[in-house]
């Protein structure tokens, strides 16, 4: 049975544990995360573990990444389940520091990433990644990690955090770790809680249609044509609104130009689209086949 982590409220907490843990040569591991933790969570937290020898997973519902109409207040708030996880997975700290310990009163610095973070789901949601990189460049000078990892379910975040990492030098290794799925193919998410039951059997239906997309993309279909039938079916599915559902470059996150891709070239599909209230996002890389 593994010990169960050290549970530390208080950046001062964190650091005295973490300048213990390095001074005996450890290399830091980091997974931050807002909780209700899933299998996607520990497939973090275990890529984590083969890269470091020491982990910390930091768990905060962080309010600046909310709009006000947006789920805050109801988002699933699980503590001692996620640390009985935490402890079955073998994590060595529980980061769970309240509002005034990442905002302290009167906190007015900020970190945006532009350009990336305007588009896709910047457009829909403008304040989320402004809310994210503050957020996490504030986790990184508490926990002062070696390698952190992120979800390449959240793609675009995933892409913005190694762009924030480059700008700013921290000295950290960004880990995309690939996304967990349930049996069906519906990507894991905290806010797969919310979907009803009816909703929950055409939840699915956002992933096969990017694997449709993506199979046809990297067979010669030109991108408007694959794209074009992706959004059928998931407008056909239940999905009440869709954002988008678009290829794009997976660098630079900018549209792919129409018609069929290069042989040999790597893109990625992203999708969000909302079943009822829940707005579900998911993605996949493909690569044209030929040479
Ligand atoms: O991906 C998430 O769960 C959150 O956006 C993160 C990275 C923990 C920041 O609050």
């Amino acid at each position: 049975m593994n010990e169960a982590p050290i549970i530390v409220r208080s950046v001062e907490e964190l650091r005295s544990v973490i300048k213990s843990a390095k001074k005996h040569g450890s290399r830091i591991g980091f997974v931050p995360t807002m909780g209700a933790l899933h299998a996607g969570h520990l497939a973090l937290l275990a890529r984590a573990k083969q890269m470091s020898d020491f982990t910390v997973v930091s768990i905060f519902v962080n309010p600046t990444q909310f709009a006000p109409n947006e789920d805050f207040d109801v988002y699933p708030r699980h503590e001692a389940a996620d640390i009985t996880c935490l402890t079955a997975a073998g994590c060595d700290v529980v980061y769970l520091p309240d509002v005034k310990e990442i905002y302290p009163a009167g906190s007015t610095t900020n970190v945006r990433v532009e350009g990336l973070s305007d588009v896709l789901d910047g457009v829909y949601r403008p304040h989320f990644f402004y809310g994210v990189t503050t957020v996490v460049a504030r986790l990184f000078i508490h926990v002062q990690p070696d390698v952190a990892v992120f979800g390449e379910k959240d793609y675009q975040q995933l892409q913005i955090i190694r762009r924030m990492v480059r700008d700013l030098k921290f000295d950290i290794d960004i880990v995309g770790a690939s996304t967990q799925r349930e049996a069906d193919g519906l990507a894991l998410s905290s806010r797969n809680a919310y979907l009803s039951a009816q909703d929950r059997i055409s939840a699915n239906r956002m992933s096969f249609a990017l694997h449709r997309a993506a199979c046809r993309i990297s067979t010669g279909a030109k991108v408007s044509d694959a794209l074009a039938e992706g959004q059928t079916i998931i407008a056909q599915s239940g999905f009440s609104k869709i954002d988008y559902l678009t290829a794009i470059d997976p660098g630079t996150l900018e549209p792919l130009p129409d018609g069929p891709v290069a042989a040999g070239y790597r893109g990625r599909l992203l999708a969000a689209a909302y079943l009822g209230n829940t707005r579900l996002i998911d993605n996949i890389g493909f690569e044209r086949s030929g040479s």
